[in-house]
């Protein structure tokens, strides 16, 4: 069954501003979104101008990216009443668009995906303050783990050994990012503020307690929050990772919705998360984030999760660079 009510400005106009929501690596919001020639559909397109290669070569965190804003565009559809039937590389691996959503169905069901998560989308920010030390609770840890495998992404919850392992892997990758002078000046491009980690350069940090701290990039546009490295962060902080069974273009933009859909998820329980990708985006380091006890397995992302301050907002582009206009569609 179709609605066969084409989409207006205004609901354009949210999906974009939904979209435009999504958490990307560098705040680079890699992204466009150009209706469908029959306003029935959003098509969902790299922003090619957007691209960080030095510590993305692959575009695997452009993918990443572009999948979550494709999660917020499904949450907006639902909150527009309509189904989203998605459709990932239709033209292929790097042809455009990435995505498709066909708009065109009613919902079958107001919320898709558990609780209503649309007016979750602008309360999630990444949180890089310290966490307390409670624990999530196991039920919760379950629901994320359902989340996510509905994206086809398994989540892991780590246990204290391996996350340990994570932390040494993750201060082993800063140090060489920090090293490599391309990868800074990308780096410090994207970032707004002096890059640190909050406020934390990973060198002033002793190593016999590095593994209790968080290295962290703030891409707030705000000053740390925080000017000596002094702050300690949760004993043990809870860290999550977002496992593929391969490693092509469609798993990554799986990843990014999964990302989302956990994150908006846990944002509406009252959960702090960020990222740490730094051992992800060296292929050595990443390799050996692998749990080899768990098989094979593509570990795409690292998600720390836990009770604290929510994290300020970061700036977004404007909807007025990230939507199309459908008359540029035809052509
Ligand atoms: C693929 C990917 C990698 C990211 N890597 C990091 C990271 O290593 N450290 C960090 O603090 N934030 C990281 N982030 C979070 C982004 O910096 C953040 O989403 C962006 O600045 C927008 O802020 P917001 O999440 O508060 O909306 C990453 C996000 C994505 C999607």
């Amino acid at each position: 069954m179709t609605t066969e009510t084409a989409l207006t400005a205004s609901d354009l106009r949210l999906l974009a501003e939904a979209g435009t929501l999504a958490p990307s690596l560098h705040n680079s919001q890699p992204w466009r979104f150009r209706p469908t020639p029959d306003l029935l559909g959003l098509e969902v397109l790299a922003d090619l101008g957007r691209t960080v290669p030095a510590a993305d070569p692959d575009g695997r965190a452009l993918h990443i990216s572009i999948g979550a804003a494709l999660f917020n565009l499904r949450v907006a559809a639902a909150h527009l009443g309509r189904a989203a039937e998605v459709r990932l590389l239709p033209s292929g691996e790097d042809g455009q668009p990435r995505a498709v959503l066909d708009l065109s169905a009613p919902a079958r069901t107001p919320s898709p995906f558990g609780p209503d998560l649309y007016p979750v989308v602008p309360k999630r920010h990444s949180s890089r303050h310290a966490f307390t030390n409670r624990d999530v609770p196991e039920a919760l840890v379950g629901e994320l783990i359902v989340a996510a495998r509905e994206e086809g992404v398994t989540l892991t919850m780590l246990e204290e050994h391996d996350v340990r392992r994570v932390l040494a892997l993750t201060a082993e990758a800063e140090a060489r990012i920090a090293a490599d002078v391309t990868r800074e000046a990308e780096t410090r491009r994207w970032l707004r503020v002096e890059p640190s980690y909050d406020g934390i350069p990973l060198a002033a940090l002793g190593s016999h307690d590095r593994d209790a701290r968080v290295p962290m990039r703030g891409f707030t546009g705000h000053p740390p929050h925080h000017a000596t490295p002094a702050e300690r962060f949760e004993a043990l902080p809870q860290l999550a990772t977002l496992v593929t069974h391969f490693d092509h273009q469609a798993d990554w933009l799986r990843t990014g919705q999964a990302m989302e859909r956990v994150w908006l998820l846990a944002t509406a329980h009252g959960l702090r998360a960020s990222v740490l990708h730094q051992a992800v985006e060296i292929p050595d380091t990443r390799w050996r984030l692998r749990d080899t006890a768990e098989g094979p397995g593509h570990v795409q992302l690292v998600l720390r999760l836990g009770y604290g301050p929510p994290g300020t907002a970061a700036p977004r582009r404007p909807v007025e660079d990230v939507l199309l206009d459908p008359v540029e569609a035809a052509g």
